[in-house]
């Protein structure tokens, strides 16, 4: 599946619009300004290495982000309406939670998680598109988001801390200290890591629907949904939205767009 350049450009307007929106305090600029930062990476980077999984193409990241945040506020909105105690978290804590939940796969400072595949027959017969870059150590992907956060200054509440690390929910064994328990104590004092995981699922999910059930239908493989073709003039389209790129591997995927 492959995302527009003008729908790229569109989704990362978005990301940013959501950190303008909800977060506040002196976090808001620091936010901004990481993101800023690291702008021709994360404006490309997939959601996935495999294509298997979901939103594994350029832009994929972005567009599964935004779709979370979304999914997430509307998600919190059924949890209140069933009842949910909405005094335990706040709504700036959801959209954190939900903008940085998969901020990890990003890889770290110098080097990017997902690089393209170079291996010819793992793209054909494996579907991966991408592979784990060597460069960086194995960090889980909410240890490493977690990390990046504090390493340029940005604060999270307890709350945020545990919804990121938890967003994967019981896929996770790692989140069955959290998730698992059977002692009131132990079990989650507010509902946000629950939503959140909720939304994180279903945003995967239609991912998954959107890009992969017209080839079911269409029992092929290879062909694009609709929604997603290219239009426009793309060639100055990239150039616009995608003209600070420093990465090769990057400019290498844009090359596919
Ligand atoms: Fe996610």
């Amino acid at each position: 599946m492959k995302l527009s350049a003008e729908q790229i450009q569109a989704n990362w307007v978005e990301f940013n619009s959501n950190i303008e929106e909800h977060i506040t305090g002196d976090r808001k600029q620091k936010l901004l300004d990481f993101y800023q930062k690291y702008e021709d990476r994360i404006i490309l980077m997939p959601a996935s290495h495999k294509k298997e999984y979901h939103s594994a193409f350029p832009g994929g990241y972005v567009d599964h982000v935004n779709r979370v945040v979304k999914a997430a506020l509307s998600m919190s909105a059924v949890w209140e309406g069933f009842g949910c105690d909405m005094t335990t978290f706040t709504q700036e804590e959801l959209v954190f939670s939900a903008i940085n939940h998969d901020l990890g796969k990003m890889g770290d400072e110098e080097h990017e998680s997902y690089i393209p595949q170079t291996d010819q027959w793992r793209r054909d017969k494996l579907g991966e598109e991408y592979m784990h870059n060597k460069k960086i150590a194995f960090a889980a992907v909410p240890d490493r988001g977690l990390f990046l956060l504090q390493s340029h200054g940005i604060q999270y509440t307890f709350n945020e801390m545990l919804a990121i690390q938890t967003h994967d929910g019981l896929y996770d064994s790692a989140n069955e200290k959290y998730l698992k328990s059977f002692m009131p104590e132990t079990k989650p004092r507010t509902s946000l890591p629950f939503i959140l995981h909720q939304a994180d699922m279903m945003a995967a999910r239609i991912e998954f629907e959107i890009e992969w059930l017209p080839k079911f239908t269409q029992n092929s493989v290879d062909a694009p949904k609709k929604n997603y073709t290219l239009t426009g003039n793309i060639k100055s389209s990239k150039t616009k939205a995608l003209n600070t790129i420093s990465s090769p591997g990057l400019k290498n995927m844009l090359d596919s767009l």
